[in-house]
C-alpha cells in the first residue's frame, strides 16, 4: 500500500510526518532536524537552496532568499498585504501575469506556488530518504482560515512537486486530530493556532467513537510571529533614526540583520525577562565611520509593542465561540499549536479568555504535520485503529453577485464540507443566450468588498423571450474546502460543467512547465547525491588500499607475479582518483568494482601473511 505523508506547510518551518505501524511519527531530516525552515533561495552560482542552508546563507544573500512566502500564496498584487510585505521582504516582489504576485531571484521570476513547491519538495525528499522508497501522495494543511484561491495555490504548488495531494486539511484540525487520536475522548476543544505567518482558532467536538467534528472556525490569515518581529523591528529602526538620522531599511542586508535579531530578542524573551539585541557594523553613517545598533528589550517591552496583536487573537476567539454558539465554560480543552504560543503573554491571554490551563503535552511545533499523516493514513488504509471521520467546515461564505452589486449568500460560513447548493438563474433579456456569474467568497454584504473567486459565462442558451430560460447553477465544496460549480439546463437536461479559474491562479500550462522544471531539479540533485556517495565510497576504499601497500608490498615484492599485482593495483587508485578529478561520476561508479577488487586482494595478501 502506497505511504501518505502529512506535511505541514508552514510559513516559517515546516514538517513532515508519515504513520507506522498505527502511530504517527515526525521524519527527520539527515541532519536530525525535525522541521525544515521554509526559505528558498537562489546562490550566485545559480544554485538552488531549500532550508536549514538556504536560512544559514539569508544574511549575506538577503535579496535571494525568500521566506514567509505562504504569506503570498493566492493573494493579488494589488491588494494591501502584498504591499505591507513589498515594504518589509528584502526581496523582490514583482506583479505575475494574472495579476498575481511572483518573486524576483537573480535573473528569473518565481511563481508563489513554485516557490512553495520547492519547499514541499525537500519535505518529500526527507521522507523519501527515511522510508526508502518514492513517495507521491501528500496531505498538506492549510490555515483554517484560507480561501479558495489559497487553497488552490497550494494544491498547485504540491502538483508543481510532484505531489499527489489527496487531502487539503485545516492546521487546527489537523492539530485536533494529533491531540484526540487515540485517546477515546469525548469532549469539547478549543485549538488556537498561532504560527509563524497566521492565526486560526477551531472549535470541535471530538467522540470517542473518532468523529471529529469541527463547530466553527475563524482567524487572520496575516497575523503570525512575522507580525510581532515587525513591531521589533520597527522600535529598533526608529530608535536608530532617531539617534542616527538613519534609516536602516534602506540597506537589505541591515534589514535582514534586524530581521533575525528581532525573532532571536522574541524567542529570548518567552524564557527571560530582558535581553539585548547587539548588532555592530549594522550600517555606515554618510562620513563612513561603522555604526552599531545596541537596545536592551524588556520582555514588558515586548508585551506593549504586541497588545494589540494578542488582543485581535482573543477578539478572534470570541467571535468563533458565538458562531459556535457555546459558551466558555462548554470548552473542555484548550490545545496550543504553533511556535507563537510559546509566547508567556499569549498563553496568559488565551488561559484568561477561556479561564483555564491550555493542555500540556501537545508539541507545538510538530502535532500540525502529525494529524496531517494521520488524515493520510486513515484515507488509504481501513484497519480500525485508523477509523475516523473528519468533518470540517468552510471558514467563508461563499455566493454571487447579483444586481445592485450585492453579495448574495449560497453556502454560509462555517456549514460542514463538502456541502453544495443549488440556484436557479433566469435570462433577464429577450434572445439572451449567456448569462455571466462572478463568484465570490467572504463575509461582506457589498459583493465589492469579498475575495472575487472566479467569474464564468454560461453559454449556448437557447433564443427566447425574457424569462424563460432557465439554468440551474450548483455550486460545491468539496472536502478540500475547494470551491466548484456545474450548471445544468432545466429545459434541455444539458449539463455545463464549469471549472472557477482562479482570477490569480496559474494555468495548467504554466503548471506543466513548472512540474517539468521541478522533476528536472528533483533529478539533478538525487543524481548529486549519488555521485558524492560514490566519491565517498571511493575515497574510503582508496585510503584504505593506500595503508595496505607497504605491508602488501613486503609479502609480495620478491615475485614477480607479486610486482605486476601492485603496479596493476596503482594503476586502479591513480585512475579512480583522476577520474575524481575530473568529476566523472559515471566512470567513477565504474571504478569501484575494480577499487574494491584491489582492497580485498590486498586484504587476502595480508591476512594470509599475519
Ligand atoms: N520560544 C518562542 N517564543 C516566542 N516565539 C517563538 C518561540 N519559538 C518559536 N517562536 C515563533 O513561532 C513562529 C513559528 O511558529 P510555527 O513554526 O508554528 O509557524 P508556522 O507553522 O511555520 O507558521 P503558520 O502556521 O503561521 O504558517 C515564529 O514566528 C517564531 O519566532
Ligand atoms: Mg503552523
Amino acid at each position: 500500500m502506497d505511504k501518505v505523508i502529512g506535511i505541514d506547510l508552514g510559513t516559517f518551518n515546516s514538517c513532515v510526518s508519515v504513520v507506522e505501524g498505527g502511530t504517527p511519527v515526525v521524519i527527520a531530516n539527515r541532519g536530525g532536524y525535525k522541521v525544515t525552515p521554509s526559505m528558498v533561495a537562489v546562490t550566485e552560482a545559480g544554485k538552488r537552496l531549500v532550508g536549514h542552508i538556504a536560512k544559514r546563507q539569508a544574511v549575506t544573500n538577503a535579496e535571494n532568499t525568500v521566506y514567509a512566502a505562504k504569506r503570498l500564496i493566492g493573494r493579488k498584487f494589488d491588494t494591501p498585504q502584498v504591499k505591507n510585505a513589498i515594504a518589509t521582504c528584502p526581496y523582490r516582489i514583482v506583479e505575475g501575469p494574472h495579476g498575481d504576485c511572483r518573486i524576483q531571484l537573480r535573473d528569473k521570476v518565481y511563481s508563489i506556488p513554485e516557490i512553495s513547491a520547492m519547499v514541499l519538495q525537500e519535505m518529500k525528499m526527507i521522507a523519501e530518504d527515511y522510508l526508502g522508497h518514492e513517495v507521491t501522495k501528500a496531505v498538506v494543511t492549510v490555515p483554517a482560515y484560507f480561501n479558495d484561491g489559497q487553497r488552490q495555490a497550494t494544491k498547485d504548488a504540491g502538483q508543481i512537486a510532484g505531489l499527489d495531494v489527496i487531502r487539503i486539511i485545516n492546521e487546527p484540525t489537523a492539530g485536533a486530530l494529533a491531540y484526540g487520536f487515540g485517546k477515546n475522548i469525548d469532549r469539547t476543544v478549543a485549538v488556537y493556532d498561532l504560527g509563524g505567518g497566521t492565526f486560526d482558532i477551531s472549535i470541535l467536538e471530538i467522540s470517542s467513537a473518532g468523529v471529529f467534528k469541527v463547530v466553527s472556525t475563524a482567524g487572520d490569515t496575516f497575523l503570525g510571529g512575522e507580525d510581532f518581529d515587525q513591531r521589533i523591528i520597527d522600535w529598533l529602526v526608529q530608535g536608530f533614526r532617531e539617534e542616527h538620522d538613519i534609516d536602516l531599511r534602506q540597506d537589505r542586508m541591515a534589514l535582514q540583520r534586524l530581521k533575525d535579531a528581532a525573532e532571536k530578542a522574541k524567542c529570548e524573551l518567552s524564557a527571560v525577562m530582558e535581553t539585548e539585541v547587539n548588532l555592530p557594523f549594522i550600517i555606515s553613517s554618510p562620513r563612513n565611520e561603522a555604526l552599531h545598533l545596541q537596545q536592551l528589550l524588556t520582555r514588558a517591552q515586548l508585551e506593549e509593542l504586541t497588545q494589540d496583536l494578542v488582543e485581535r487573537t482573543v477578539q478572534i476567539c470570541e467571535m468563533t465561540l458565538d458562531e459556535a454558539g457555546l459558551e466558555k465554560d462548554e470548552i473542555e480543552d484548550v490545545v496550543l499549536v504553533g511556535g507563537m504560543t510559546r509566547m508567556p503573554r499569549v498563553q496568559q491571554a488565551v488561559s484568561e479568555f477561556f479561564e483555564r490551563e491550555p493542555c500540556k503535552g501537545v508539541h507545538p511545533d510538530e502535532v500540525v504535520g502529525l494529524g496531517a499523516s494521520i488524515q493520510g493514513a486513515a484515507l488509504v488504509d481501513d484497519s480500525k485503529e485508523l477509523d475516523m471521520v473528519l468533518l470540517d467546515v468552510t471558514p467563508h461564505t461563499l455566493g454571487i453577485m447579483v444586481a445592485g452589486g450585492f453579495f448574495e449568500e449560497l453556502i454560509q460560513q462555517n456549514s460542514t464540507v463538502p456541502t453544495s447548493d443549488s440556484k436557479p438563474f433566469t435570462t433577464v433579456r429577450d434572445n439572451q443566450t449567456a448569462v455571466k456569474i462572478l463568484v465570490l467568497q467572504g463575509e461582506s454584504k457589498k459583493a465589492d468588498e469579498n475575495e472575487l473567486l472566479g467569474e464564468f459565462i454560461l453559454t449556448g442558451l437557447r433564443r427566447a423571450p425574457a424569462g424563460q430560460i432557465e439554468v440551474d447553477v450548483t455550486f460545491e465544496i468539496n472536502a478540500d474546502g475547494i470551491v466548484s460549480v456545474h450548471a445544468k439546463d432545466t429545459e434541455t437536461g444539458k449539463e455545463q460543467s464549469i471549472t472557477v479559474t482562479a482570477t490569480s491562479g496559474l494555468t495548467q500550462d504554466e503548471i506543466d512547465l513548472m512540474m517539468q522544471e521541478a522533476s528536472e531539479y528533483a533529478v539533478a540533485r538525487r543524481g548529486d547525491e549519488e555521485s558524492e556517495g560514490v566519491k565517498q565510497q571511493a575515497e574510503t576504499l582508496i585510503a584504505e588500499i593506500q595503508k595496505l601497500f607497504p605491508e602488501v608490498e613486503a609479502v609480495v615484492a620478491g615475485s614477480d607475479f607479486g610486482r605486476d599485482a601492485i603496479e596493476k593495483a596503482r594503476a586502479v587508485v591513480d585512475r579512480a582518483r583522476m577520474l575524481m578529478d575530473r568529476n566523472d561520476s559515471a566512470g567513477l561508479k565504474e571504478q569501484i568494482d575494480a577499487l574494491t577488487r584491489t582492497q580485498r586482494m590486498f586484504k587476502g595478501v595480508v591476512g594470509k601473511s599475519a
